[in-house]
């Protein structure tokens, strides 16, 4: 089995599918069509599919242009039919995994695409998971679906995890360019799936068993949102302490080892950092340990948004002897990070909310975002005007884009919260107030 997949990778024959075409999966999909493998991107939500079958992109990161070409000459199609997965030498699975209302995690995804792949398995096929999961996940949830089948892993088929690490908006680390971490259930699992790999980037580390492959995303994430959570509280602290907790960041972080600077900010957001710590944790419980820094960094973190609101009430306050309720607020950005669209788990969206409760009128301003439907009410994004910044008490900085006129906005605004530090190059003036 290996070897015949082996010469299929080698001569560019073997056809790779992507189950989930979103933030991490098109892009991996247009990856391998670049590099001559014909890609299959399989989707549920049939807009994405039609979408990438008329060469247009969705995702900021990648252009239309480069998918165009792709599936002009074939290389690059979608569908939401799991019966061509049969037609494929690797299944690579790259479906969301949030949390339920309980905060457990939802596999529901991961299980209804195991389950696709099963119905369609084949002798020498290659498995992978990319989503972010507990350690556990490929061995407990999707090998016993796939041996259902008959077929055995390692001998039949072969199955890995691979974790996902793109950064959206980041322009100088895309898929092609960072490191990949790969894993396999046997020896030659793990062999098939490097060289599967390293097809599209240039360097792949395995690791010894999937379960360290998986614990290796989750550490990564867990170590941004446990650091992210130090330096909230540390922001918070500064406050009391009447220090500029941005300045301080700044000279630490000119010590040149045993240092990494991270920044405070409104709260979490997105689809990662969030959510799969909390996985961990999950995981953890069941196995009868309980984490201690997980909880703690998310809640801090998850408190952010709670502090902002109550940062505005206190300057309205302070400032000009108004109260929040009857305030009109402008949110500027809604999106969880800079340049990017994606809104998920969004902390603006708890800023707002925080600021409804306490009786503020709100607009926002986001290029990225220009409608948005959250708690009951569809939003949509003002246009950048002098005289619409002029209307509001404040202004509060959630997300810092490039493409916003900053100077701008303060120039026009009565008072600044600014969450993010985007202010950093406007001279300082009374009317800012940083985090
Ligand atoms: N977005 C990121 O920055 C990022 C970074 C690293 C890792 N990850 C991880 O990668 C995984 C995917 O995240 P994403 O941001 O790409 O999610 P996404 O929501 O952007 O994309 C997932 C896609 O999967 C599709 N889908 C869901 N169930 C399906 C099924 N059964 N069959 C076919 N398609 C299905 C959805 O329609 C959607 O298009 C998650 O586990 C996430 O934690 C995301």
């Amino acid at each position: 089995m290996a070897s015949k997949f082996k010469d299929r990778i080698r001569g560019k024959k073997a056809k790779v599918a992507v189950i989930g075409q979103g933030y991490v999966g098109l892009p991996l999909a247009v990856e391998f069509a670049k590099k001559g493998f014909k890609a299959l991107g399989v989707d549920l939500d049939k807009k994405k599919v039609d979408s990438i079958n008329s060469g247009v992109s969705y995702i900021l990161d990648i252009p239309s242009e480069e998918i165009k070409p792709l599936v002009k000459k074939g290389m690059l199609s979608a569908t939401s039919d799991y019966s061509k997965l049969n037609e494929v030498d690797a299944i690579i699975i790259c479906v969301p995994t949030p949390l339920r209302k309980t905060k457990d995690p939802d596999m529901s995804f991961i299980v209804s695409a195991a389950e696709a792949i099963a119905k369609n398995l084949r002798k020498g096929q290659v498995i992978v998971l990319e989503s972010t999961t507990y350690p556990g996940t490929t061995e407990e949830v999707i090998l016993p679906m796939l041996e259902a089948t008959g077929l055995k892993v390692g001998r039949d088929f072969s199955l890995g995890f691979s974790p996902e690490r793109i950064d959206p908006g980041n322009p100088r680390y895309m898929t092609h360019n960072i490191p990949k971490v790969v894993s396999g259930m046997t020896k030659e699992c793990r062999e098939n799936i490097a060289l599967l790999y390293s097809q599209i980037v240039g360097k792949v580390i395995t690791v010894s068993s999937v379960k360290v492959a998986e614990m290796v995303k989750l550490l990564e994430n867990t170590f941004r949102s446990v650091n992210i959570g130090l330096v909230n509280e540390l922001a918070l602290m500064c406050d009391s302490l009447k220090v500029d907790v941005w300045e301080i960041i700044e000279a630490a972080k000119t010590k040149p080892f045993g240092f990494m600077p991270f920044y405070p900010g409104p709260g979490l957001g997105g689809h990662c950092i969030p959510i799969d710590p909390i996985y961990l944790a999950w995981k953890a419980r069941i196995q009868g340990f309980e984490p201690r820094f997980i909880d703690l960094a998310s809640k801090i973190n998850a408190d952010m948004p709670e502090y902002v609101a109550e940062r505005v009430s206190r300057s309205l306050n302070k400032r000009f002897g108004k109260a929040v309720k009857g305030a009109k607020v402008l949110i500027i950005g809604l999106s969880y990070k800079k340049d990017v669209t994606d809104t998920r788990e969004s902390p603006a969206y708890e800023v707002i909310e925080k600021l409804r409760e306490r009786g503020a009128a709100i607009s926002y301003y986001d290029p990225f975002v220009p409608v948005s439907v959250f708690g009951g009410h569809k939003m949509r994004s003002i246009k950048l005007s002098a005289a619409e910044v002029r209307k509001n008490d404040c202004v509060v900085i959630v997300t810092d884009h490039s493409n916003v006129d900053y100077s701008f906005i303060v120039n026009n605004s009565k008072l600044v919260i600014d969450t993010r530090n985007a202010l950093r190059n406007i001279v300082k003036r009374d009317k800012i107030e940083r985090l």
